[in-house]
């Protein structure tokens, strides 16, 4: 390596007696990117060719292996030398090249791990595949050398997944050699030796045989995941390749479709939805803020929400005291919890004892003064303005100095809620969505007083508990539900002119989302939409249109699933969604009384006018300042409300289509929205929105 060359490589090499170690060194995550690449390979074919040499060691400078590729590079051509040539450079090499992994070794970063002769890791490693996590495959080899160790059936579980793995269940299935407790770098030598100038190229390995049934079983199961994803399906037919054709033409296939794929709108989505999660933690007017520790919790509600908070806090060992408001509704909160650990002991993902030692940790309680010694605060009762501030009166009363007190409320101004305490810097909104145990979503909702480390704490109460946090300021809604509900609203719009609730529900899944809008308002109950719609009737402008079937449907009792009949029938219990001739009868009869002359919308009419809605209410968040960053909105949209990941959000979605295509739907919904409608200036955001 020249002398110039050597001083700003992020790859340099630590000579020990006969051995070299190769270090990579490009914070923050030892990404591949062109340098560590060419000084990679620069490094390898200089010691290969050293007589001195016996054996190299790859290891990374800080913590991090390396996280694979460099995920900027993906939307440009990639320059030479690219991964492949650097494994290729490892295998052909005479000596033996050992991985020696402290950290990730993610994607690339393990590709080349398995290109080496052996892999050494320390018990903090994490390995794996992600890359159908960015809609792309495996682009140096995985597809090929994974199953040569773990077998076709396993391969096809982690890379259709993008699961990673630790290094224990690593080791356990080959894709490590060894794990070590003691120095890395000793371990490392010591294998090396061991080897003692052999190689042992996994390219060269057969695949194991397996029966076909089992492979048929393993590719059903990993595209059940897949919904819609074209990344899940190459990766699993790439590892299928692995025993249909030879190493090298299979590994130059898999290398193909990385390389198609990479192109493709679903990656450049992902690959947005990476960095937007990483940037949405930059919060303005943080700045160098300290979190306040918070070691014990406290929920205030065990309903639905209450109790799958609890779980989050409880998983993450925290201590929780879980406040009721009777003896009978506290028993069925405590039991609410226990039913989510039953489940995942019953399906063995939970073993019996971690449920015991969990639920130790959980305090059931009737007295709010049980909540003195709680550093944070969740309230969880009813959505009602009245019965809230009570609580939050009292909760300020109970709750010791610096203490914080966050609200769950999905609609109600968090501004009001810290008006009735002494203490509104020490205030938010922390809004789970259902269920919390489940969704990865939390919107933090910074009220006009929160204190700056009351912002701060709450970030990392969110990293704590797992969840991807976006800042909202107040509004009626949020950021998600403010959207949510213009885009229904625009729904039951559609409904009037002319669609019935099954045509807009298969339009909006057929675009990807999890469900349609109505199948989701008969599951999460009308009767909640209904209590908005009064709560807002007074500051509703009486000239706008208002669509008024729901509210026709829910004076009939039909709240929905847990009444059998909503927008839908759901006969004994029924969970699908059956056509109900009553509602097409009433939502006729209503477009009729409006003197509404009813026309057929195609699918693609459907799916234009909602996501203009969204795209619009977005633009309006925004400039309301509501919500920080397009990215932040198409992060709630995705994480919070079933929009397909692969289309990176709504105003993700919207930037990647014609312009004037999306300035025509936008005048078009503020035609037949008519009176009241708001337009927002969607081109500037959609300006801002990155591409990578
Ligand atoms: N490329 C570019 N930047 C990356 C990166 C990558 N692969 N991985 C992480 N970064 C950046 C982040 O954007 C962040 O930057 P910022 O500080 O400016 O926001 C910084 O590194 C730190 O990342 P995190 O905040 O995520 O740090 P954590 O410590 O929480 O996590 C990690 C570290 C586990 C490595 C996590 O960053 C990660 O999972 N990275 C992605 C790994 C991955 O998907 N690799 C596969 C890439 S595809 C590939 O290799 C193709 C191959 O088959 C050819
Ligand atoms: P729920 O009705 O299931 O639970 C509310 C619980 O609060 C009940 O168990 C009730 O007994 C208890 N409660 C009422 N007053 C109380 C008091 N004074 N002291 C102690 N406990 C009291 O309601 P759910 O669905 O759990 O909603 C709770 C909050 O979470 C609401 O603000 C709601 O808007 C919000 N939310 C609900 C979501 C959902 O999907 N259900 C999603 C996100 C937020």
């Amino acid at each position: 390596m020249s002398q110039d060359r050597a001083q700003t490589s992020p790859v340099r090499i630590d000579r020990e007696q006969d051995g070299a170690f190769v270090v990579i060194d490009n914070p923050p995550v030892n990404a591949t990117s062109l340098e560590v690449r060419a000084g990679l390979l620069d490094a390898v074919t200089t010691l290969g060719a050293n007589n001195e040499i016996a054996a190299i060691v790859l290891i990374g400078a800080g913590k991090t292996f390396i996280a694979g590729a460099d995920i900027r590079e993906f939307g440009r051509p990639l320059r030479d030398p690219q991964v492949p040539e650097l494994i290729a450079a490892i295998e052909q090499c005479g000596k033996p090249v050992i991985a020696a992994i402290a950290g990730p070794a993610l994607g690339g970063g393990f590709e080349i791990a398995l290109g080496c002769d052996a892999r050494v890791a320390t018990a903090d490693a994490v390995v794996g595949l992600p890359e159908v996590t960015l809609g792309i495959i495996p682009g140096a080899g995985g597809t090929q050398r994974v199953p040569r160790l773990t077998g076709i059936v396993k391969a096809i579980e982690l890379i259709a997944s993008g699961r990673r793995l630790k290094a224990a269940e690593a080791k356990a299935l080959g894709l490590l050699d060894e794990v070590v407790t003691g120095d890395l770098r000793a371990a490392a030598t010591r294998h090396a030796r061991a080897l003692a100038g052999r190689k042992r190229r996994i390219s060269e390995l057969p695949v194991p045989a397996e029966p076909e049934e089992a492979i048929a079983r393993a590719t059903e199961e990993a595209m059940k995941g897949a919904r819609g994803r074209t990344a899940v399906k190459e990766a699993i037919e790439a590892v299928r390749d692995a025993t249909r054709m030879p190493f090298a033409e299979a590994a130059e296939k898999e290398r193909a479709t990385f390389q198609r794929l990479r192109q493709s709108e679903e990656a450049a989505a992902l690959r947005y939805l990476f960095f937007a999660e990483r940037e949405a933690v930059r919060v303005e007017g943080i700045g160098e803020a300290a979190s306040r520790p918070i070691a014990s919790v406290g929920v205030v509600g065990a309903g639905t929400m209450g109790a799958a908070i609890a779980v989050c806090f409880l998983d993450a060992s925290l201590p929780v005291v879980l406040i009721e408001r009777d003896p009978e509704s506290l028993d069925r909160g405590v039991e609410r919890v226990r039913s989510v650990y039953r489940r995942m002991v019953q399906s063995g993902r939970m073993a019996p004892h971690d449920m015991e030692r969990r639920l130790a940790q959980l305090t059931p309680s009737l007295s709010v003064p049980a909540l003195s010694g709680a550093d944070l605060v969740i309230e969880a009762v009813f959505e009602d303005m009245g019965v809230k501030q009570g609580m939050f009166r009292e909760l300020d009363r109970v709750m010791k100095q610096g203490a914080i007190i966050a609200s769950n409320t999905s609609y109600l101004d968090i501004d009001v809620l810290a008006g009735v305490t002494g203490r509104p810097t020490d205030v938010l909104g922390l809004h789970f969505f259902s269920p919390a145990n489940v969704m990865r979503l939390l919107e933090i909702v910074r009220g006009k007083a929160t204190a700056p480390d009351v912002l701060a704490t709450a970030l990392g109460v969110a990293r704590t508990i797992r969840k991807l946090p976006v800042v909202a300021r107040v509004a009626e809604g949020f950021i998600g539900n403010r959207i949510f509900f213009a885009y229904r609203i625009q729904c039951e719009l559609m409904l009037e002119e002319g669609a019935y609730p099954e045509d807009v529900d298969a339009a909006m899944t057929a675009f990807g989302l999890a469900m349609g809008p109505f199948a989701v308002n008969d599951l999460s109950g009308l009767d909640i939409s209904w209590h908005t719609r009064k709560r807002l009737a007074a500051t509703r402008d009486p000239k706008a249109r208002y669509p008024v079937v729901l509210d026709r449907l829910c004076e009939m009792g039909r709240y929905g699933q847990k009444t059998g009949a909503g927008w839908y029938r759901y006969p004994e219990g029924a969970r699908r969604c059956l056509t109900d001739p009553d509602v097409h009868a009433l939502i006729d009869k209503s477009a009729a009384e409006k003197g509404i002359a009813r026309h057929s919308f195609s699918a693609e009419q459907i799916q234009w006018r909602a996501l203009a809605t969204m795209v619009n209410e977005a633009a309006l968040l925004l400039a309301e300042g509501i919500a920080a960053r397009p990215s932040d909105v198409d992060l709630v949209l995705v994480n919070g409300y079933g929009f397909p990941a692969q289309k990176g959000g709504p105003l993700f979605w919207a930037s990647r289509r014609p312009r004037n295509q999306v300035t025509a739907a936008l005048d078009a919904l503020a035609a037949a929205t008519g009176h009241g409608f708001r337009r927002g200036n969607v081109e500037a955001v959609l300006d801002q929105v990155a591409q990578l």
